[in-house]
Order: structure tokens, then C-alpha cells, then sequence
């Protein structure tokens, strides 16, 4: 077995804003295939799909009604054959996104549920329950959204009498699944098989976290006032329990062993989004042999711009987790959080915290892109050494950043509305990718037609940032990242074992080790020396790494 996943590159793209191949302003799956060789050009081992399933699109495709087909929106099963197909020919392996923990209010369940009335075998699949308070018009119980407001919306029955409550710890578009149920187990096992027998080799589990919840839905805390939707909503572990899930993973991973064991050569994997803030060891209960493969090391990407604190969330994951067995994957940028250009670039990037997943707290301090995009670049440079997993999102390689100024009226994301605006959410990191310089339309993202405005704006200035520019400058950071994944696939080892820091004498500057491989960041505003010697392999900036110095913001790759 190679365990290819242990160490793999794995690039996410958001399909609605990748490429747009039928010019309709939002992204497709032929518009993936049309870009294949860039992803090529990158080294990359595997794509992970962000959900492209049948859906209304109310979370953009992390609302499923029908876990077993494409959306129109995004192209055909055939289109995703194909797709498996011209990736597989330049060496790169398909990974999805499947959302276990709720599906839409469109999926054929939950419209029978919702049709067959109050005490249906139904309603079983989800948990629906009747209202609290004299008419039952308060919600089941106290329980908060993630996303805003309360956790539970009320149907009409179909009498046309105010109905039953269901629980959605996301939008209301989301109903949770009762995974106590057998038939939304089984439909799980059909999911994964269904789409392996198509040729995909791994899969990213979202929201893992949330799916055991205590029976009987006991109250939550209350949470103090003033907290951020997803803070107030998360400090109720009643839909947190892990305890009660893990018997649901044991099957997922029983499916897959048993697919690997069946089919000879091939070797899926399931990397799971177990969004725990700053408790490393708690990964430890959702990556074990009887539950998922890998899971994400976040905390790197709340990370302030600051040596030490870099090195604690290293230094915890790789002693708590990884020499712990536990399989990682590391990230800086993700569909659901700012891009690290702007969060590195802000005036205090140096003491905000950032906060991934569902929990938005952001400064609104100046932002300084080139600067962050200068440290971007060395934060990869940094974090593609470690031992593990490295994925990427898509546009960190056009070193993009976050946009800030999207109008209300052109907002998407259900955290916006549910929040009544207080929060913008997360369409600023969605925006279409630029691929040419062209200005007269949206810069090569849709074909066809210039004229057509994507789904979520873009910046006018984008085409600075397009692969076309990039292209062509080889000290972009396009060209940054293809020399950097390039090498990594020399440092072959992801063992955890083998990894060391190493002194610096400076205590704003991180050096490790691994085997030949020497790593140097210099996190501070000056220049540091240090004593360098070996073969430069990768610089985050061209000449950083210069006559013993290592040039502010920056960071190295050297062969001892
Ligand atoms: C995960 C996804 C996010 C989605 C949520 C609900 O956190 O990454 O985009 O909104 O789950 O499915």
C-alpha cells in the first residue's frame, strides 16, 4: 500500500467559481476539465471537488437533494466521467465532498417527510419535533445556528396547520440527518460506493463534528450576548458529540476498507473537516484506523503572523497528533475562511486571531496586499516542508486576495442573511478565479460570452492577478508554487518522525529539518543572518535568501 494520501498535494476547487465553460456566469465541471493542465503544471496528486451534487444551491451545494447526480448548474455524470478520466491522464485523482450531517429541504426525504405529517415513519429520518411554549410556537428546544439564529425552522403541515419543528444546525435550507436511523446509514454506504465504482479516489467528510447529537436534544447553555453566531451556537456540545458518531464512522471506514480489499490498486481515502479550535489532541478521536484517514491541521490558519505562536501549532500537531499516528493535512486558505493575503497583509496581523470554518471574527484593519502576498508566499514555502498533507485552495496560486467590498445586494452566503448583515461571510473569498487579462468580461472565467457578470463580482484590477500574467513573470507566485510543489515530491517521506527544529538565534525566525531538507522563515520586517549553507531548492521571493541573509518575510528551502 502506498498510503499516497499521507503526503499528497491536494489542490480544492469551488466549482461555481473556478471555471464557467457555458458562459453563465457560475462554474462547471468542463470548465474544471479545461484547466486540467494548469493544475498539471502545479504537481499536484488530487483535486478535491467541493460539492457538485444535485442541489438548490442555498449553501452553495453543502445543501445535497440527491447525493447521486451532478447539478445541472455543474454538467453531467458524464462530464464528471470525463473529468476522472483527462485527470487520471495527467496523474491527478478526484477526491468529493460529501456532506453527511444534513441534506437540502429539496432532498426527496425530507419532502415526504414533510408531507407525510406529524408521528410519519418520515419524519423518523430527520428530527422533527413539536414546539415548545402554549401554541408550541417556540422552537423545540434553545439550540442555536451555526449560521445565525435558531437552530430549528417550523413547517407547515399538510392540513395547513402550524406544524412540527426541524432541527438544522446550519440553514434552514439544511435539515439534519437522525444518523440513529438505519436507512440514512445505509444511504451512506450506496453514496460512497456509488461514486468510487465511478473512479473517485478519496473523499473530503464535512462537518463531522456536528453530526452526534444527545438523545432526547436536552437544553444548551446560554450563551452570553455579543458572541459571533458560530461562537454562541458551538458552545452547545449536545450536537457535538463524537462519542455517539463514532460508531457511524466505524461503518464509513468498514465500507471503505472493504472497497480497497475488493478492488486491487486502488486505495480511497476520507480526510474529515473536525473543525476543533486549539485542541489538537481531540483530532486524535476522528483520525484512528476505525475512523477517517486524515484529518485538517486549522489551527496553522488562525495562526497570527508571530514566530512562536507558528511553532506552537506545529509543535502541538506534530507531537500530539502525527506522533500519535494520527494522519494530518495542512492548509492556509479554504473556501470558508479569508485569504491569507489579506489576513497577513492586515495592519495587525501580528495579534488578531483569525478564525476559520463557520467562525468569522475579522479585524477591518487596512490590509497591505503586496505585503501580503509576500508573506503568503512564505507561509507556503514554511508549511509545504512539514511532514503531511498539504492542500491547497484555489487562487492561492494567483496569491489572491480576500475582497472586501462585494455589495450587499450581490452577497450569497446564507451567514450574511442570517445574520441580518452583521456578518459578511463568505462570498469574499468565492469570487471567480481571473484566468487572462482580458478586462471587457470577467477575465476569462466564463467562455463565450464577455459580456456576462459572473455570479459574485470581480475586482476590475483581477487581471493583474490572472495565471495569464502570472504566466508569463517566472518570479510570480504562480511560478513559486510550481517550483516549490515540484521539489516537495523529492522529499518523499512523511514521517513525522524525521522532523526537527532546528536553532536560529533569532527568535522571529523558524528553521527545521528533515532529512537533507533544511527550512528557514523569517517572520520579522529585517533581514536575519543565519548560518545557511547548502543548495538553495526554493525561495519564497527571488534573491531572499542571499549571502547568509534571509530577507524579511520571507523563507527558504535548502539541500544540506
Ligand atoms: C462546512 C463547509 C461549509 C458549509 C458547512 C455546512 O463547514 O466547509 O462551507 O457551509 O460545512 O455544510
Amino acid at each position: 500500500m502506498s498510503e499516497w494520501w499521507r503526503q499528497a498535494v491536494v489542490y480544492q476547487v469551488y466549482p461555481r467559481s473556478f471555471a464557467d465553460a457555458n458562459g453563465d456566469g457560475v462554474g462547471d465541471l468542463r470548465g474544471i476539465i479545461s484547466h486540467l493542465d494548469h493544475l498539471q503544471s502545479l504537481s499536484v496528486d488530487a483535486v478535491w471537488m467541493s460539492p457538485c451534487f444535485r442541489s438548490p444551491q442555498r449553501d452553495h451545494g453543502y445543501d445535497v437533494s440527491d447525493y447521486f447526480d451532478i447539478d445541472p448548474m455543474f454538467g453531467t455524470l458524464a462530464d464528471l466521467d470525463e473529468l476522472i478520466v483527462e485527470a487520471r491522464r495527467r496523474g491527478i485523482k478526484i477526491v468529493l465532498d460529501i456532506v453527511p450531517n444534513h441534506c437540502s429541504i429539496d432532498h426527496a426525504w425530507f419532502r415526504s417527510a414533510v408531507s407525510a405529517g406529524r408521528g410519519s415513519v418520515e419524519r423518523e429520518r430527520f428530527y422533527f419535533r413539536d414546539g415548545s411554549g402554549p401554541n408550541g410556537d417556540e422552537p423545540p428546544n434553545n439550540w442555536l445556528s451555526l449560521f445565525g439564529g435558531p437552530a430549528w425552522t417550523r413547517v407547515t403541515e399538510p392540513d395547513g396547520s402550524d406544524g412540527q419543528w426541524y432541527l438544522h444546525v446550519f440553514d434552514a435550507g439544511q435539515p439534519d440527518f437522525n444518523w440513529e436511523h438505519p436507512d440514512v446509514q445505509q444511504h451512506f454506504d450506496d453514496v460512497l460506493t456509488f461514486w468510487l465504482d465511478r473512479g473517485v479516489e478519496g473523499f473530503r467528510v464535512d462537518a463531522v463534528t456536528v453530526v452526534g447529537k444527545t438523545p432526547g436534544l436536552p437544553e444548551g447553555p446560554t450563551p452570553p450576548p455579543g458572541l459571533p453566531a458560530a461562537h454562541a451556537s458551538a458552545m452547545n456540545k449536545h450536537f457535538q458529540r463524537h462519542d455517539i458518531a463514532r460508531a457511524y464512522w466505524a461503518r464509513w471506514r468498514r465500507t471503505l476498507d472493504r472497497y480497497q480489499a475488493e478492488h486491487p490498486g486502488r486505495e480511497p481515502f476520507t480526510i474529515c473537516e473536525a473543525y476543533i479550535p486549539r485542541k489538537p489532541q481531540l483530532i486524535l478521536d476522528y483520525v484512528a484506523p476505525d475512523q477517517f484517514h486524515q484529518a485538517f491541521a486549522f489551527d496553522l490558519m488562525l495562526s497570527p503572523w508571530v514566530a512562536a505562536s507558528v511553532k506552537g501549532f506545529v509543535d502541538s500537531y506534530v507531537n500530539d497528533v502525527m506522533n500519535n499516528g494520527g494522519a494530518l493535512a495542512w492548509t492556509l486558505n479554504n473556501h470558508d475562511t479569508h485569504r491569507s493575503v489579506t489576513r497577513y497583509g492586515r495592519a495587525d496581523a501580528a495579534t488578531a486571531e483569525s478564525w476559520t470554518g463557520n467562525n468569522l471574527v475579522y479585524t477591518n484593519t487596512p490590509v497591505d496586499v503586496a505585503l501580503g502576498v509576500r508573506r503568503s508566499r512564505a507561509m507556503a514555502v514554511f508549511t509545504a516542508g512539514l511532514p503531511g498533507a498539504f492542500f491547497l485552495y484555489q487562487g492561492e496560486e494567483l496569491g489572491l486576495p480576500e475582497v472586501l467590498d462585494i455589495p450587499g445586494d450581490r452577497r450569497q452566503d446564507p451567514i450574511f442573511h442570517r445574520t441580518h448583515g452583521n456578518e459578511k461571510g463568505r462570498d469574499g473569498c468565492r469570487v471567480p478565479l481571473p484566468w487572462t487579462q482580458d478586462r471587457s468580461g470577467n477575465h476569462g472565467f466564463s467562455a463565450g460570452n464577455t459580456e456576462h457578470i459572473s455570479w459574485l463580482p470581480q475586482p476590475k484590477n483581477w487581471g493583474e492577478h490572472s495565471a495569464e500574467s502570472l504566466d508569463l513573470d517566472p518570479d510570480s507566485i504562480t511560478n513559486m508554487y510550481r517550483t516549490l510543489l515540484k521539489e516537495r515530491r523529492n522529499v518523499a517521506s512523511a514521517e513525522a518522525g524525521e522532523f526537527s527544529w532546528l536553532e536560529t538565534e533569532h527568535a522571529d525566525v523558524l528553521g527545521y529539518r528533515r532529512d537533507r531538507l533544511a527550512v528557514f522563515f523569517n517572520l520579522s520586517d529585517e533581514p536575519r543572518s543565519l548560518d545557511m549553507s547548502g543548495e538553495v531548492l526554493v525561495e519564497s521571493e527571488s534573491g531572499a535568501c542571499w549571502d547568509g541573509d534571509l530577507a524579511p518575510n520571507s523563507a527558504v528551502w535548502l539541500r544540506l
